[in-house]
């Protein structure tokens, strides 16, 4: 009798484990992606970007795709403060799950007042504000490929841009923005790595992990070598980087 009191216990908590969510962490830690700071300066630019494209209802209308693509930035970028080892030195870091749930509601918001008051959200919250958000997000569920993807193209022009200038001659401003546009990139490579839904075989989805990662690893690479004016190696990990996207592209993206 106590026995099977007992296994019934034992099913019931193996049960309960299958169905309370677990959340997977971050395929690498984010300290090894990028500094910190550098990821927190990106998500404070891509909100004053959305500030500007909120601000009335007919910038909104013309600027949605970056509307999505500056939120989508911001929910991915965030999750990464949320797992962050060096989260500290962020002063809202506290509120950094709600600035993620702020940025995702404008990611999907349908209509100038939604992503508005996704954006109320998003800036309370990067305020310092702490809002309700739960802290655990799988990092699957931040963002449409489609979106991370756009998000991608908008910064690639700035690291290509850079790539090809000479350390003499590239401006500070410049060094910033390449190497801020490889911090974007970098971090939302780990949701890309998680985000599988794609692979339609199961036995390919280590190849889709591989070409992620690699990815990830060449933009956290060029964003330093920007950082140093290390021009070859920023045009060495772009070039390197750029060989990842088509090797995912050729064999995942199915052809239009
Ligand atoms: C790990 C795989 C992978 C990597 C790496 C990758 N992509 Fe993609 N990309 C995809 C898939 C799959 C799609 C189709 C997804 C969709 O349309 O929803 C796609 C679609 C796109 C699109 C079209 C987006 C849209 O609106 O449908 C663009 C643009 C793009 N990728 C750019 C890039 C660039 C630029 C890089 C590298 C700098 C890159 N991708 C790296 C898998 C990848």
């Amino acid at each position: 009798m106590l026995k099977t009191v007992l296994l019934g216990l034992s099913v019931g908590a193996v049960g309960l484990a299958l169905v309370l969510p677990t959340y997977a962490a971050a395929p690498v830690k984010i300290a090894a992606v990028a500094p910190i700071a550098d990821v927190a300066g990106q998500i404070d630019a891509s909100i004053k970007l959305l500030d500007e494209y909120l601000a009335s209802n007919d910038v909104y209308t013309q600027n949605k795709k970056k509307v999505r693509t500056e939120a989508t930035i911001v929910s991915v970028l965030s999750q990464a403060v949320v797992e962050s080892e060096e989260k500290g030195s962020v002063a809202w870091n506290a509120a950094a799950a709600d600035v993620r749930a702020g940025a995702i509601s404008i990611a999907d918001a349908k209509t100038y007042d939604d992503a508005k008051k996704g954006l109320a959200a998003v800036n309370e919250a990067h305020g310092g504000k702490k809002g309700a958000a739960a802290s655990e997000h799988e990092w699957n569920k931040l963002a449409k490929l489609g979106a991370i993807m756009d998000a991608v193209q908008s910064r690639s022009g700035k690291i290509r841009g850079g790539s090809r200038k000479k350390a003499d001659s590239i401006t500070d401003a410049e060094v910033a923005e390449a190497s801020g546009a490889a911090t974007v990139l970098a971090v939302l490579e780990l949701a890309v790595h998680e985000d599988t839904h794609e692979v339609k075989k199961k036995e390919d989805t280590p190849e889709w992990q591989k070409a992620a990662k690699e990815f990830q690893t060449q933009m956290t690479a060029t964003a330093a070598a920007f950082k140093k004016k290390d021009m070859a190696g920023a045009a060495d990990g772009w070039k390197k980087g750029n060989t990842a996207c088509n090797a995912c592209h050729d064999k995942f993206r199915e052809k239009e």
